[in-house]
Formats: structure tokens, sequence, C-alpha cells
């Protein structure tokens, strides 16, 4: 553990909320205050009872109109968050070969598991160095191909593309859902977990299927490929169509997860979140580019991540310091990813951060460099 030096922010320099972790991330206090008031009625009462079943709906339809889904594309959510959700794929998405782009640490669990699934022959592996892009490769072999919109692990964000031929495209949307703008029918499968663009809490994961998709969830489900129920895709589908999930979900997080879904719907739709992130973005990397001693770690702007912003600092002050010392003054999780080993900063730019309290964290670092360096 990095021990911070004593250095005192004075409270004018702070901003007005101090969270700036990438998941679990900052969660509105309207949309807490808003779950305080509903909490006898709603929490702690059952997810088989229309209350709880209305607002799964809510929820399942908001996300449809904020992603922009085509006609006959279907929300299905379950337990366990992104990581179930991969395993879940390996059983019904995954026919036999997927192609996977790797560029990170969570596109290189995704395959991990793929690669290590009995049943399913071996993927193609397109991997990029941390901090680039690696991009999916049309291949007539390929059933399934795999991508991050966002590496959490590193700040760089591909938008999604379909290769020419028939393969389903997955993308793992943890951290962009509801931040980067995209074309849904470029996708069959984009699925995420609401603890970082949605405000919420973890444990549950969201997948946007389309017909192909879902087609191809009924096909694996019915046929004899031996799968956990609490992975069984098919359980999930016919569950999430009466609004429910297999097993007791979170109610709160399926609360907060709407009420900032119905936020960014009721004020512009993705668009408008995902301007607020463009925003925050300018604000960071425009700080970092001016600066003597810090830089974006991703130097190509056309991959340089809006919700998720890695700044490298010069060997001359110790990044693990600045966060720690920010955590000494209650400014919290600006932490590098921890296996990516670069003396950076890791800040969260999701939609329902402040662009005004990312300026104020850049007036607290250059306080604590001036701090370390003088
Ligand atoms: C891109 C990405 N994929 C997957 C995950 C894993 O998500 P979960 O913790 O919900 O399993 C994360 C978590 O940070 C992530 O950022």
């Amino acid at each position: 553990m990095t021990t911070a030096t004593p250095i005192t922010i004075p409270d004018d320099l702070k901003p007005s909320d101090s969270r700036f972790g990438c998941g679990p991330s900052k969660v509105r206090q309207e949309a807490v205050d808003s779950l305080a008031a509903t909490a006898s009625t709603f929490l702690g009462t059952s997810h088989r009872q229309a209350t709880v079943q209305f607002t799964v709906a809510a929820l399942r339809n908001g996300i449809a109109e904020m992603l922009v889904l085509p006609d006959g594309y279907e929300v299905l959510l379950g337990n366990g968050g992104t990581t179930a959700f991969w395993d879940a794929a390996t059983f019904h998405l995954v026919d036999d070969k997927a192609q996977m782009a790797v560029m990170g640490e969570f596109s290189s669990k995704f395959a991990k598991a793929i690669d290590a699934a009995p049943h399913l022959g071996r993927p193609e592996v397109i991997e990029a160095e941390p901090g680039n892009a690696a991009h999916l490769q049309a291949n007539a072999e390929i059933d399934t191909y795999c991508m991050v919109h966002n590496e959490t692990s590193t700040g760089v964000a591909t938008n999604p593309v379909r290769p020419d031929g028939d393969g389903l495209v997955l993308v793992d949307a943890t951290s962009a859902a509801a931040g980067l703008r995209f074309d849904a029918s470029a996708t069959d499968c984009y699925y995420f977990a609401p603890q970082k663009c949605l405000a919420s809490d973890g444990g549950l994961w969201i997948a946007a299927c389309s017909p192909a998709a879902i087609e191809r969830i009924e096909r694996l489900a019915a046929s004899d490929r031996w799968c956990p129920a609490f992975f069984d895709l098919g359980i999930a589908l016919t569950n999430s169509r009466k609004d429910q999930t297999y097993n007791t979900p979170a109610l709160a997080t399926i609360y907060l997860a709407l009420e900032q879904v119905s936020w960014i719907n009721n004020n512009g739709g993705i668009n408008w979140s995902a301007g607020r992130c463009d925003a925050n973005a300018e604000a960071i990397y425009g700080w970092a580019e001016a600066h003597e001693l810090a830089s974006p770690f991703i130097t190509d702007t056309d991959i340089r991540s809006h919700v998720v912003a890695t700044i490298d600092f010069d060997d001359k002050v110790d990044a693990n310091v600045i966060a720690a010392t920010l955590r000494a003054n209650d400014i919290l999780d600006t932490e590098s990813y921890r296996k990516l080993g670069r003396n950076q900063l890791r800040i969260s730019l999701f939609p329902a951060i402040e662009t005004e309290d990312l300026v104020a964290l850049t007036r607290c670092i250059d306080h604590i460099i001036e701090g370390l360096t003088a």
C-alpha cells in the first residue's frame, strides 16, 4: 500500500462529489433519495410480484429506448454481473468457434473463459498490446465474434463494427453502455453490468440481444449441451420475458439502474449522456495534454475512451502517491488498474460525473504535484 504524503487539500479546491472510480462508480444522490423514498413499498418485497416486475419491465423498455435497439431486439437480464454472463455465453451463445479481440484485462478474461470451455473449439485470438486497439476480422470459420466496446483496464474504446459474414457479434459494454454512442444493429448481443455508466450497483447482467442471438440461445438451450441452470440463457430468456430473473436479484440495483436510464432518456437519450462524457473527456485530457508532468496514456484520439481516462505521469512524480494523497483527502478511487503497472491515474468520466468536479479534481492533483515537487 502506497503511503500518502501529508498534503492537505484546501476545501475550496475539492470537488462537490469525490467518487471517481470506474466501478462501482458514483451513484447520483437524487437516485439514492428516490430509492429511500420508495424503500418501504419496494425494497423487501417479492421479485415475483407486480411492483418489482413493473420496475424490471420499465428497465428493459428504458434500455431498449436508450440504446435505440432495432425492432426484434430483446433485453435479457440475470444475476452474477458480466463475469457470470461470460460463462453463460460459453454455453448458449458460442456455437463452436469464437474470435476474440483482446486488448486488456477484461477482454482477455473472456477469451480465457472461452478457451477453457471443453465443449468449444479453440478460439481465434486477435490481441493488441494494452493501450492499443484489437479489431474483429471477418473469417468464414467463426460463428461468434467477441469484442469489448470500452476496455476499462486501459481506457481504449473501439466502436462495434460487424465483420462480413454470419457470425454473431458479442460486445462487452460493461463500462460503455449509456456512455458511448454506437449502432446497435452492428451488434447481436450488447451486454453490460450496471455499476458503471448506469450508476447503480453490481451483481446483475443485462444483455440486448438481436433476433439472431435469441435464435442461437434457443437452439443451444434446447440441445444436449450440458449447462448449469444458473448459466442457462434459455432460462434467463424465459424469465426476462416475464420481467423476472431466474433467482432473486438485488432490488436496489434494479431500481437505481432504472433511475439512471430514466434520467438519461428524459434528458435526450444516449446522445445527451455521451455528450456529458465528451465534456468530461475534454476536461481531463485537455488538462493532461497541457501539463508538464501528465499526459494521456492513449495517444491515438480515435481510440481514446470518453468513459475511462488513463493519465500517465512523469517519473518525477509517483502516481500512486498522488492517488493515496487524494484518498487521504477523501477523494476516492483514482488508482490505476492494478495489473497495468503504469505510473498512472485512472479516472471515471461516466455520465453521472459532473464536469466541474473533474476540473476540481485536476486542481487537487496540481496542488499535490506542487507539494511533491516543491
Ligand atoms: C469491460 C469489463 N468487462 C467485464 C467486467 C466484469 O464485470 P463484473 O464485475 O460485473 O463481473 C468489468 C468490470 O470492471 C469490465 O470493466
